[in-house]
C-alpha cells in the first residue's frame, strides 16, 4: 500500500495515482475537493484561459497579463505567473488553492483552467464570460507532457516514453483525453464567446495572433506596445524570467534539473521522439478519434 505520510509527518501529496471525476482522471486532491471547484463563482468580467496541459498556457497567460497592463513588463514582474493568473481547479493541501486565490483577487481576473469543457463550473457559462482556448498538436503535447511528468511531481511517474505514449493515447493522464478536450472546446465556440487559437499559429505569426486577441478583447493598442509584448513574451525572455519560468516553486513541486519548465518552445520536437512504429500507430489511432471533427492541426511550422 502507498504510504501517504512523509518522515516528518506531512501528508505526501506527490506522485499519487489519479482519481476519476466523471470519467476524467484528475489529481487526487482536485477530486477530493471537487465540490469546491464546481461551485466556483465566475464573475462576468473574468477572462478564462483554457488549455489542455502543455499547449502554451503560460505563454498565452503572460501575453494576456501584458495586454492587461498595456505592455508594462515591470508591472508583470509583480509576481509569478501562477499568482497573476491563478490555476482555478488546482487544490493541493499545503501548496495551492486556486479557488481561494481567485476569491481574494480584484477584477478583472485572468483565470487559468485545464478542465475539459464538460467539467467547467457552470458559473462561467451563466455569466457568458469571454474565454480563450489554445490548442497544440497532439504529438508535441505528448512529448512536452512526458518531460513535464518527470519534473512536476504532482503527476504519477510517467514510465518510459513508450508507456507514457500509450497512456496519453488512452486519455489516462491528468485532465484526460487530449482528443476529447480539443474537440469539446471547439464545439462550444459555436455558442459562446470563445477565441480558439493554435500554438503553431502563435509560433508562426505571434503579431497576427495578438491582433486577434486585441480585437476579441475590444482593445486598441499602439504598435510600439504590441512590439514590447512580442519581445517580453518571446521564449528566450520568458525562459530567463523567474516570474514566468516556474523556478520560484520548490524543488519538491518542480525539479528543473530533471527537465526545465521552459524546455524547447518549438513545434515539431515530436520528430526527435517518435519511432516510425510509434508514429504509424499514433496516426492511425488519431484518424479514428478525430474523424468526425472539423478541427485541423499542423504538426510543424
Ligand atoms: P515544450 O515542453 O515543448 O518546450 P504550458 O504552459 O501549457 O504548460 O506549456 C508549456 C510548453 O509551452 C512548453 O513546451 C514550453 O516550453 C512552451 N512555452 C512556454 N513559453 C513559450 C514561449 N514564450 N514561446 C514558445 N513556447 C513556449
Amino acid at each position: 500500500m502507498m504510504c501517504l505520510w512523509t518522515m516528518d509527518n506531512k501528508l505526501d501529496v506527490f506522485r499519487r495515482e489519479l482519481v476519476d471525476v466523471q470519467g476524467v482522471p484528475l489529481f487526487w486532491s482536485i477530486a477530493e475537493q471537487w465540490a469546491q471547484v464546481q461551485s466556483f463563482e465566475a464573475w462576468p468580467d473574468d477572462l478564462l484561459i483554457s488549455t489542455y496541459p502543455k499547449s502554451g498556457t503560460t505563454w498565452i497567460s503572460e501575453i494576456l497579463d501584458l495586454i492587461y497592463n498595456d505592455g508594462d513588463s515591470e508591472k508583470c514582474r509583480r509576481d509569478a505567473i501562477y499568482k497573476r493568473v491563478p490555476f482555478m481547479e488546482l487544490i493541493v493541501p499545503g501548496f495551492s488553492n486556486g479557488v481561494e486565490q481567485l476569491k481574494n483577487m480584484s477584477s478583472p481576473r485572468l483565470v487559468k483552467t485545464h478542465l475539459p469543457v464538460q467539467l467547467l463550473p457552470s458559473s462561467f457559462w451563466k455569466n457568458d464570460c469571454k474565454m480563450i482556448y489554445v490548442a497544440r498538436n497532439a504529438k508535441d503535447v505528448a512529448v512536452s507532457y512526458y518531460y513535464f511528468h518527470q519534473m512536476a511531481k504532482m503527476h504519477p511517474e510517467p514510465g518510459t516514453w513508450e508507456e507514457f505514449l500509450d497512456k496519453f493515447m488512452a486519455g489516462k493522464v491528468s485532465f484526460g483525453s487530449w482528443y476529447d478536450h480539443v474537440k469539446g472546446w471547439w464545439e462550444k465556440t459555436k455558442d459562446y464567446h470563445i477565441l480558439y487559437l493554435f500554438y503553431e499559429d502563435m509560433k508562426e505569426d505571434l503579431k497576427g495572433e495578438i491582433q486577434k486577441l486585441l480585437k476579441f478583447l475590444e482593445k486598441d493598442m499602439p504598435v510600439e506596445t504590441v512590439n514590447k509584448i512580442l519581445y517580453h513574451s518571446s521564449f528566450s525572455v520568458m525562459k530567463q524570467n523567474s516570474n514566468t519560468n516556474y523556478t520560484t516553486l520548490t524543488k519538491e513541486e518542480m525539479d528543473h534539473s530533471v527537465s526545465p519548465f521552459m524546455r524547447k518552445g518549438i513545434s515539431g520536437d515530436w520528430k526527435n521522439h517518435f519511432t516510425v512504429a510509434q508514429y504509424e500507430r499514433f496516426e492511425e489511432d488519431y484518424e479514428e478519434k478525430m474523424k468526425n471533427s472539423t478541427l485541423k492541426f499542423r504538426s510543424e511550422v
